[in-house]
C-alpha cells in the first residue's frame, strides 16, 4: 500500500459510508488501510461510527502518538489490533523498514492497556514468524506483553484498490510449515491460550488444507464488504467493484454468497458472526475457548 499515491476519504463521505453500513444492517465496521491513525479525522470517523451503534475496530502498525489512541478510546472505538511481526526486533525492523518499530508497536500495546482498551497484538504469519516458532511467539504475546494474539492469514491481493504482498507462500516448504503453524495455533487455542481468533475459522483452515468443506463459508459481498476511500465497494480484497455508494444509482449488495476461494481473516471472520448470533451451539464453542482470553481484554 506504501507504494500507492496516499488518498483520504473526507469526514463527510466516510459519515456517508457509515449511514450506508447501518442502513444496510451491518454491525461492526474495521478501519484499516495504510495506516489509519494517519487519517487527520480518524478520531471523529470513530466517534460518528460509535454513535451509530457500530461496534468499532481498527488495526495499526504503533507508529501513532499515545494521545491518538487516547482518543480512539474516548472516541469510543471497541477493539484496537497492533500489528507485530515477530518477537526480534531487527527482523520486524526488516519487514516494515521501518527503524524502530518494533518498540513502537509494544509502545502502543502497553499504553492501550494501561487505559483500559481492548488490545490485542495482530502478527501477519510471515515466513519468519512461521520459520522460526509461532508457538514461540504466541508465549511471547500472551506471557511477556500480557495481550492476546491474532493473526492475518497471508494474502496476496492486487485486484482491486487493497493491495497485499504476499507472493512467498507459492513456495512449497513454507506452505507446510504455514500449516504446521495453523495446527499448533488451534492446539494452544484449545489449551487456553489467549486467542483472539474464532476456533471456527481456524479449523475452516486446516479444512481448506485438508480439501474439505469449510463449517463456514465466506459472505464477501452479502454480510461483509470493503468499502475504500473513493467510496467504491467490493465483496472482500479479491473481487472486483461492485458499485459507488457515493456518487448515487443503484447500491445493491450480493445475495446467497457461499465462497471458500480464500481464507482472508478480514472477510472470513465477520462472516460467521451472524451465524453465531442465531445459534446458540456456536456461541458456546466460542466463548468455551474465550475465557482466557477475557481476563487479557476484559
Ligand atoms: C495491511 S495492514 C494495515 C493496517 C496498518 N497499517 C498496519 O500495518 O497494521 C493490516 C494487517 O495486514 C497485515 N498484512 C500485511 N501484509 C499482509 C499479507 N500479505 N497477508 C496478510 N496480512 C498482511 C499487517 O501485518 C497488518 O496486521
Amino acid at each position: 500500500m506504501y507504494k500507492t499515491k496516499p488518498e483520504n476519504i473526507s469526514l463527510e463521505n466516510a459519515k456517508k459510508v457509515l449511514d450506508f453500513l447501518l442502513k444496510n444492517r451491518f454491525l461492526t465496521v474495521y478501519f484499516t488501510g495504510g495506516e489509519p491513525t494517519l487519517h487527520p479525522d480518524i478520531v471523529d470517523i470513530v466517534r460518528y461510527a460509535n454513535g451509530l451503534g457500530l461496534v468499532t475496530s481498527m488495526t495499526t502498525n504503533g507508529t501513532s502518538s499515545t494521545k491518538t489512541v487516547e482518543e480512539l478510546k474516548e472516541a469510543g472505538l471497541y477493539l484496537l489490533s497492533v500489528s507485530l511481526d515477530h518477537w526480534d526486533a531487527g527482523k520486524c525492523e526488516n519487514i516494515r523498514g521501518y527503524r524502530g518499530v518494533k518498540h513502537r508497536e509494544e509502545e502502543v500495546i502497553k499504553f492501550g492497556k494501561d487505559i483500559g482498551l481492548r488490545i490485542y497484538a495482530l502478527a501477519y504469519l510471515n515466513p519468519d514468524l512461521i520459520h522460526d516458532g509461532i508457538e514461540v511467539f504466541m508465549r511471547y504475546v500472551n506471557h511477556r506483553l500480557g495481550v492476546p494474539f491474532g493473526f492475518c492469514y497471508p494474502t496476496e491481493s492486487s485486484v482491486n484498490t487493497y493491495r497485499l504482498n504476499g507472493r512467498h507462500y507459492v513456495d512449497g516448504e513454507l506452505n507446510v510449515k504455514l500449516r504446521e503453524a495453523i495446527q499448533a495455533i488451534l492446539s494452544l487455542k484449545r489449551q487456553g491460550f489467549g486467542v483472539a481468533n474464532v476456533e471456527t475459522y481456524v479449523e475452516d483452515i486446516l479444512r481448506f488444507f485438508e480439501n474439505s468443506a469449510p463449517n463456514f463459508y465466506c459472505r464477501g459481498g452479502e454480510d461483509v464488504v470493503y468499502i475504500d476511500w473513493l467510496g467504491d465497494v467490493y465483496p472482500c480484497f479479491l473481487r472486483r467493484k461492485l458499485f459507488n455508494l457515493l456518487r448515487g444509482g443503484e447500491t445493491s449488495l450480493l445475495k446467497n454468497v457461499r465462497c471458500n476461494e480464500c481464507l482472508i481473516s478480514c472477510f472470513r471472520e465477520p462472516s460467521i458472526l451472524p451465524e453465531a448470533l442465531a445459534s446458540p451451539k456456536l456461541l458456546l464453542k466460542e466463548a468455551r475457548y474465550s475465557f482466557d482470553m477475557r481476563s487479557m481484554i476484559a
